[in-house]
């Protein structure tokens, strides 16, 4: 399957699910607080896709080729969990980090996006992963417009992510995005600039780089979903939905309690 362009309809329609995405993290974030549990922040979004904006929560029963049914209605990733962390009763405590990962289906059209939340207050070494893993995004952000490699999309990360001595996930990767949760492109967080195809206005897809304060090795727990590091030490993870313009990107999965873009990294709208 080649890279589908969407047109100026599709991506008028993209907007709308993305920016339903992007309004939940919004929603859910004052819930994020130390004695929650990651089923209960589960509810709250599920609810409020449902109820309140009338969208279908994309992860509920989505079973990829290999993969068991996905039991809940988004993905919550604890600490040294990279992503996909089944949500569960567990209490989140103060100090711990957690990336809350929302895609929505609103019209037959998917938006996909997940920030990571601090716990209370947390370290100076989570607050600082967390930070720099969302400069990481920034910068592959960064790097799309029509003619540049799809590469110099994980070229940026890479350097960012390892400039400050933090590790990239290779096993996961961003990805297309449309009708359907993962379509192709493959957007790798790591590798050459001049790799892969060349964008095209059109293209929509995800950025989303998984950074290991520690080593790059993943391994999946017995649930066959969630992915923790081999060392257990602190993963962070964030996503935004992008579309190439005719000039540079758009961000689709913005919305008012999305962190902005860091003021040192210049993105060309
Ligand atoms: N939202 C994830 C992504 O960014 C995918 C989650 S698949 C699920 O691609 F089934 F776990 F929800
Ligand atoms: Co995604
Ligand atoms: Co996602």
């Amino acid at each position: 399957m080649p890279i589908s362009i969407k047109t100026a309809e599709d991506i008028a329609a993209m907007r709308i699910a993305c920016r339903l995405a992007a309004e939940v993290l919004d929603y859910i974030e004052p819930f994020v607080k130390p004695g929650i549990s990651t089923a209960e922040l589960d509810r709250l979004c599920h609810d409020y896709m449902v109820d309140v904006q009338g969208c279908i929560p994309a992860p509920l029963n989505y079973a990829p080729p290999g993969y068991a049914p996905y039991p809940k209605s988004i993905c919550a990733s604890v600490n040294h969990q990279v992503c996909h962390g089944v949500p569960n009763d567990r209490a989140l405590k103060k100090g711990d980090i957690v990336n809350l990962d929302i895609t929505t289906i609103k019209n037959g059209w998917h938006g996909d996006t997940s920030r990571t939340f601090c716990v209370g207050e947390t370290s100076i070494l989570a607050r600082r992963l967390v930070a720099m893993t969302h400069e990481c995004m920034w910068a592959g952000i960064a790097q799309v417009r029509p003619g540049a490699h799809l590469g110099a999309i994980g070229a940026a990360i890479q350097k960012q992510a390892e400039g400050a001595g933090y590790s990239v996930v290779r096993e996961f990767c961003g990805h297309g995005i449309g009708r359907h949760f993962h379509e192709e492109p493959q957007v790798l967080h790591y590798g050459k600039g001049g790799d892969g195809p060349i964008l095209q206005t059109g293209m929509v897809f995800t950025i989303e780089p998984m950074i290991n304060a520690g080593k790059a090795a993943i391994s999946e727990l017995p649930d066959g979903w969630t992915i923790v590091t081999k060392d257990r030490s602190l993963s962070a993870q964030w996503e935004h939905t992008v579309c190439v313009t005719e000039t540079g990107v758009e961000v689709l999965t913005l919305s008012p309690g999305a962190p902005p873009c860091p003021p040192h990294i210049r993105v060309t709208p």
